[in-house]
């Protein structure tokens, strides 16, 4: 494809996450980067690590000299501080560069943001991606999951983040604010009750967000235990096997009550003779889709209302931004404006 100023158009599907960002483009490029720049605390960082800023998983790694930003609060941008929105806006040019533009490229960026920041700050975020790509465009990312799949009507996106679990009714048209809802009960969410959980159950137990973070990703579940959970952990500096099933169990089943009431809130969006059929359809994405049992309670727990099929998306990781790939190759970017807001042109 070339763009109309006669250089090649590199398009990008991009999913900015809480947690992570994976980049996709029409040249076969993917990449997954966590969401967050660290800034080296003082003169010691500067000299360890040679840089002035380091992006990703590394500054996860080096977080004892650094002072971590993740752009993505809550499901919106954070807009508390410049060195907030210059963490957004240096996490964009990252995976730009990442995706290797060749010189008289024309960067056209399909961004996919959890649905609250699609609503309430995209204005700041269109600002910061018009600066680096030549066209670009900010949806919610529920919706570009659901425009992957090609599941547009009759259907409801589950979205479980980091930040949030965004819910999206699909219902033929591109969803607007009254379409989607936001739960402010993501990963993040259960990491911190497992580290509370862990810590209330075992004295001198040494356990940080991090570490809870890595049990859950490893072991989360919910409903009956399949087989103990058994990590090795350290209490007062011993190494010790800690059996962790129950918190890991108690704390993952936190949210889905609330994912199941908010489906019920979202039925009444679709005409009566459509909600059986978007209750056959309920699509559950991003990272927490990856716990076990997670679709098969939501089933039960809306036994009352019918036939319900929970379906999980195959690759959460990568699921939005494949979407807004195939948005971005689908729709020429002149064109954009009719789905969202773009910049550029
Ligand atoms: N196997 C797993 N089991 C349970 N949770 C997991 C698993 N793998 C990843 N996660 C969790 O999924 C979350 C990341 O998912 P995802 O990449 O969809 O979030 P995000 O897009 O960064 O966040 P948001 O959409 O809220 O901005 C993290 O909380 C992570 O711990
Ligand atoms: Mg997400």
């Amino acid at each position: 494809m070339t763009s109309g100023n006669g250089g090649r158009a590199l398009l990008l599907g991009i999913d900015m996450g809480t947690a992570r960002t994976a980049v996709v483009s029409n040249r076969q490029y993917r990449a997954l980067v966590s969401s967050v720049v660290g800034y080296p605390r003082d003169i010691i960082g500067v000299k360890i690590l040679n840089r002035t800023q380091v992006i990703g998983s590394e500054a996860i790694e080096m977080r004892s000299c650094l002072d971590l930003h993740y752009p993505l609060q809550d499901g919106v941008l954070k807009e508390a501080s410049d060195k907030d929105l210059e963490a957004a806006q240096e996490l964009l040019k990252h995976i730009i560069a990442l995706s290797g533009p060749k010189p008289g490229d024309k960067i056209c960026g399909i961004i996919g943001v959890p649905a609250r920041a699609s609503v309430s700050n995209k204005g700041q975020l269109l600002k910061i991606a018009g600066e680096l790509m030549d066209i670009a465009m900010v949806v919610s990312e529920p919706f570009m999951v659901a425009y992957g799949l090609n599941t547009l009507n009759n259907a409801i996106v589950i979205d479980v983040g980091a930040g949030t679990i965004d819910l999206c009714a699909l219902r033929g048209t591109v969803p607007g604010a009254e379409n989607q809802l936001s739960i402010l009960k993501g990963g993040n969410y259960i990491d911190r009750l497992l580290e509370a959980a862990i810590r209330d159950a075992y004295a001198g137990v040494q356990i940080d967000r991090y570490l809870a973070q890595a049990i859950k990703e490893q072991y989360a579940f919910v409903g009956e235990p399949q087989q103990r959970v058994v990590v090795p952990l350290r209490v007062n500096g011993k190494p010790a096997e800690v059996d962790v099933t129950d918190a890991v169990r108690v704390t993952c089943e936190t949210i889905v009550v609330d994912i199941v009431e908010n489906i019920k809130r979202m039925l009444p969006l679709f005409d009566p003779e459509n909600q059986s059929a978007a209750l056959a359809n309920l699509i559950l994405a991003g990272g927490g889709s990856r716990i076990r049992g997670l679709g098969a309670m939501i089933e039960s727990q809306l036994r009352d209302y019918g036939q319900v099929k929970v379906t999980t998306v195959e690759d959460p990781e990568f699921a939005g931004a494949d979407g807004a790939l195939r948005l971005a190759m689908e729709l020429p970017p002149e064109y954009w404006d009719q789905i969202g807001e773009k910049v550029g042109q």
